[in-house]
């Protein structure tokens, strides 16, 4: 609103200039997008449909180069907004015009365009940089992972600031160009297709596609010296997969052995969740030493670990699970976490029924009888479970236990409806865990809020006989399911 001002016209023009962007409605977009576990995480302001990454990277010592062209709509009358970012930026450029940039916080790379931007307007941000990653340390760490030759970026949930500018929360979900340059005899895997490569003067540029909606922390970048793997479907989607050149042999084998099945587990899943919803899949393990694996999409990241006692399976089932429970549908905020990881973990039961190594509810009642009720894993509540224990074994374990009690409220028929079709009521979109709630009452016609209330939300052990009642044994010599090894080979980084 503009204040009336009793001076001479004259006066009242020049005051007018020199009158803050605020005062003529115009505002900076906020710092973070409103999370409440990450406040600082995404930012406010504008939308972002597009990042078009055009890099070159030297393993030798670890410099990456880069231009971002961002596509975005504002969704305010922005004077300012921030992107989240960690390196070193030379330009900015909104609209074509170079914009005056400055950094605070940990990752906030504040950019003021020469001029307001209305709401509603297509926006084009373009932003220079260059850098060391594994030197950037924001929040006090870095998610790049350096390799012998090469590196990884791959985290959750931070890891695209390490790599390029964004609105960095999986909110603001965008398709992807990733095209990297590497010396000769080097690769670059990201998501997607692999479009195209080209060689020139020693540099191989590698350009991948992501033609559908992905959260940031599911954009991924691995470079290095791999043996890639190519195929195709039986519904005709590329497969790409790759293998660090440096994995032990043995463990090179068992990880083939697990990732090769890739196309298996996604039919299997299709049965479970409906059409695979992404345009390429696959998988691929670097030399790292970390001990996770991550759902970054198409083309999910294994270390090494999950095979240096053998193939395993699981975690390839629950990796591509989270392409539906995860990457398709992805958390509002990160207390939504139960929708991804409670998912993909009751993926991995899915898959022992079906291999005859255990039902879901023989390893649902094996982990509820494993819990004693003075165990501090039922003080964790998986449908909100607080940024500290967002990954607490809590959220996979009783999370997937949650849906076992659902199955059995409800019955198949109306469990397996339910899985299918909350993935088409929010594809390539975004869901909180009440609207799951709700989504199962609607399907089911059941009342299920005190069900959920007692998996999801109560800061102890679901006693009998109310347990009971929804198939849980509470003896503790249930024994162990054949799967159960693997499948807790398969859990986050704790467990290997
Ligand atoms: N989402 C990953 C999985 O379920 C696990 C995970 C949690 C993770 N925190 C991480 C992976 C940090 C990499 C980095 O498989
Ligand atoms: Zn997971």
């Amino acid at each position: 609103m503009y204040r009336r001002l009793i001076v001479p016209g004259a006066l009242a023009a020049s005051l007018m200039l020199a009158i803050p962007a605020s005062a003529d409605g115009y505002s900076p977009g906020a710092p973070g997008i409103g999370d409440p576990y990450y406040p600082a995480y995404g930012n406010g302001g504008y939308d972002v449909s597009h990042y078009d990454l055009r890099l070159k990277y030297q393993p030798k010592t670890d410099l990456l180069e880069g231009t971002a062209t961002i596509l975005a709509t504002t969704t305010q009358d922005l004077s300012r907004f921030d992107l989240d970012f960690g390196l070193k930026v030379s330009e900015v450029r909104v609209n074509g015009i170079r914009a005056s940039f400055a950094t605070s916080g940990d990752e906030e790379l504040e950019i003021t365009p020469a001029a307001g931007l209305p709401k509603g307007t297509p926006i084009t941000i373009v932003v220079r940089y260059s850098g060391k990653p594994s030197d950037v340390k924001l929040f006090g760490f870095t998610s790049w992972a350096r390799t012998p030759d090469g590196a990884v970026a791959a985290n959750e949930p931070e890891s695209a600031a390490w790599w390029f500018p964004s609105n960095d929360h999986p909110r603001d979900k965008a398709t992807y160009d990733v095209s990297v340059a590497v010396p000769d005899g080097t690769q670059a895997i990201s998501n997607g297709v692999l479009t195209s490569t080209t060689s020139q003067l020693g540099w191989t540029r590698y350009n991948w596609r992501s033609d559908k909606p992905q959260a940031t922390y599911l954009a991924t970048l691995a470079i290095g010296r791999f043996d890639i793997t190519t195929g195709t479907t039986a519904n005709g989607l590329p497969v790409v997969n790759a293998y660090s050149k440096d994995l032990d042999p043995a463990t090179k084998d068992a990880a083939r052995a697990s990732v090769e099945r890739t196309s298996e587990a996604v039919e299997f899943l299709e049965g479970v969740f409906g059409p695979y919803p992404f345009n390429a899949v696959g998988g691929y393990v670097p030399n790292v030493s970390a001990g996770f694996a991550l759902e970054t999409q198409t083309r999910p990241f294994y270390s090494p670990k999950f095979f240096t006692k053998g193939s395993n399976v699981s975690v390839i089932v629950h990796e591509l699970a989270h392409q539906w429970y995860g990457d398709n549908v992805s958390v509002h905020n990160w207390a939504d976490i139960w929708l991804n990881e409670g998912f993909a973990s009751y993926a991995e039961w899915l898959w022992s029924e079906k291999e005859g190594e255990g039902t879901a509810q023989e390893l649902a009642d094996y982990v509820y009888a494993q819990h004693p009720a003075d165990d501090p894993f039922w003080t964790v509540a998986p449908g909100d479970p607080g940024a500290a224990h967002q990954f607490d074994d809590a959220v996979y374990d009783r999370g997937a236990m949650a849906l076992q009690a659902l199955r059995n409220a409800v019955g198949d028929d109306d469990f397996f409806a339910i899985l299918k079709g909350w993935q088409k009521e929010h594809a390539y979109g975004n869901a909180q865990v009440g609207d799951f709630v709700k989504y199962a009452e609607r399907v089911s016609g059941k009342p299920l809020a005190d069900l959920f209330d007692t998996w999801l939300y109560q800061p102890s052990r679901p006693a009998s006989p109310a347990a009971e009642a929804l198939g849980f044994k509470a003896a503790r010599s249930v024994p162990q399911p054949r799967s159960w090894p693997a499948i807790a080979r398969a859990h986050s980084g704790s467990r290997i």
